[in-house]
């Protein structure tokens, strides 16, 4: 099989490729390029193991003499060091060198455990992305940030650490749930706002059909939305900067999944409610009109999200989401920095006083 697009992430001797196609995991051809090895393993989930590992394991059987499985158990709540010890275990049960590969197999979760693992083992070891969920395709696996969540916060024990490869196989979202297709539309809405009007154009056009998976649109806005992101992490890959961006809805969509409780809400859904809040703080702070505000909103209601924001403390709501926006990576000295929008295509890290904070969060809530 041969993709469709192939866009190239540019880090010197970690670039990679990034495939995007249907029928893609199927293929032998597709991982001929890899670096060779006796050993893959497959690292999946109970959920995607059972729908597709053995289409990848027959590709990968081309390649390596042994070809080992972990299914580990599926959500976020168990994205931890205990999961993160099941892929040591089977790596140091069946004495895998360091020539072995690792191949993530899911969604966000399973790739992000993967990278991790793959980064720490033998201090390093080779892994490929497989990404099965829409958010992922668009975002989670490109950029190499890999890493679990801490009882006190969310991805943050992990490593910058790049895969040599991703394979984006468009009919594996064929299975995925409506609530997680919408999900990882809130990601590709993001790349228009933040770097590409003309994709937001596009992206409008286009959403109903975005919705239904049609595989021509589908292609179309996982290759923009990974040829956007390659961009944005090849200029600035340990996020000194620019890279921080990509995180347009991201702060207000933290405090949500952590208000609420994680799994309440997906992360997808409080990225887009987040954004529709970060607008309308840009908006307060008056470096975007009204208009373009109502605009982003329209569309993230069309790909199914929510824009209203929930209520996550029955006696001081905007203070809990301030508290919680305070632990955000990107806070300083308690500082809190917002993604905010300062024209169309364009995005800037700035902050804000707590007051005109609490006023959105008030409209939006
Ligand atoms: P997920 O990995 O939990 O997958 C969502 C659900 O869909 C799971 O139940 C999964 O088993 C199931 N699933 C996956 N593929 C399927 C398929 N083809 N058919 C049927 N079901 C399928 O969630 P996600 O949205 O893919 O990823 C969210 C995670 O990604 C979070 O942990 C987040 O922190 C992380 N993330 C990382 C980055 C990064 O740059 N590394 C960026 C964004 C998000
Ligand atoms: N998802 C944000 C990033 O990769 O930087």
């Amino acid at each position: 099989m041969h993709p469709l697009h192939t866009v190239n992430i540019s880090l010197e001797e970690r670039s990679y490729p990034i495939h995007i196609g249907s029928g893609l995991i199927d293929g032998a051809d597709t991982f001929a390029t890899l670096p060779g090895g006796h050993t893959a393993l497959i690292v999946s989930n109970t959920t995607v193991a059972p729908l597709y590992a053995d289409k990848l394991r027959a590709a990968l059987q081309a390649k390596y003499s042994r070809v080992l499985l972990i299914e580990l158990p599926d959500g976020e709540s168990h994205k931890h060091w205990e999961t993160l010890n099941l892929i040591f275990d089977v790596l140091l049960t069946h004495t895998a060198d360091r020539k072995t590969t690792l191949f993530a197999l899911g969604g966000g979760v399973v790739g992000d455990m993967t990278g991790f693992a793959a980064a720490s083992y033998m201090r390093g070891v080779p892994f490929v992305q497989v990404p099965t969920t829409l958010l992922s395709q668009v975002d989670s696996s490109v950029g190499g940030k890999t890493g679990i969540n801490h009882p006190l916060g969310k991805n943050m024990v992990g490593a910058f650490y790049q895969p040599q490869m991703v394979v984006c196989d468009l009919s594996t979202l064929t299975t995925l749930p409506q609530r997680e297709v919408a999900a990882g539309l809130a990601e590709i809405i993001k790349y228009g706002p933040i770097a590409d009007m003309e994709f937001l154009d596009w992206i409008e056009l286009h959403i109903h059909k975005l919705v239904r998976l049609d595989g021509a649109a589908l292609a179309h806005a996982v290759k923009r939305s990974c040829e956007i992101k390659a961009w944005v992490v090849g200029q600035d890959e340990r996020e000194s900067g620019l890279r921080a961006i990509l995180n347009f809805g991201h702060t207000f969509g933290h405090a949500i999944e952590a208000g609420l409780g994680y799994g309440e809400w997906l992360h997808g859904e409080a990225v887009g409610c987040g954004m529709v809040m970060a607008a309308t703080l840009s908006e307060r702070l008056g470096l975007i009109d009204a208009a373009y505000v109502q605009r982003l909103k329209m569309l993230i209601a069309a790909a199914g999200l929510p824009t209203q924001g929930p209520r996550i403390d029955a006696a001081d709501n905007a203070g809990r989401y301030l508290d919680l926006m305070r632990h955000d990576k990107k806070s300083e000295a308690g500082e809190i920095r917002f993604v905010l929008l300062d024209g169309p295509g364009r995005a800037v890290l700035r902050t804000a006083s707590d007051a005109i904070v609490r006023e959105v969060i008030d409209a939006c809530c």
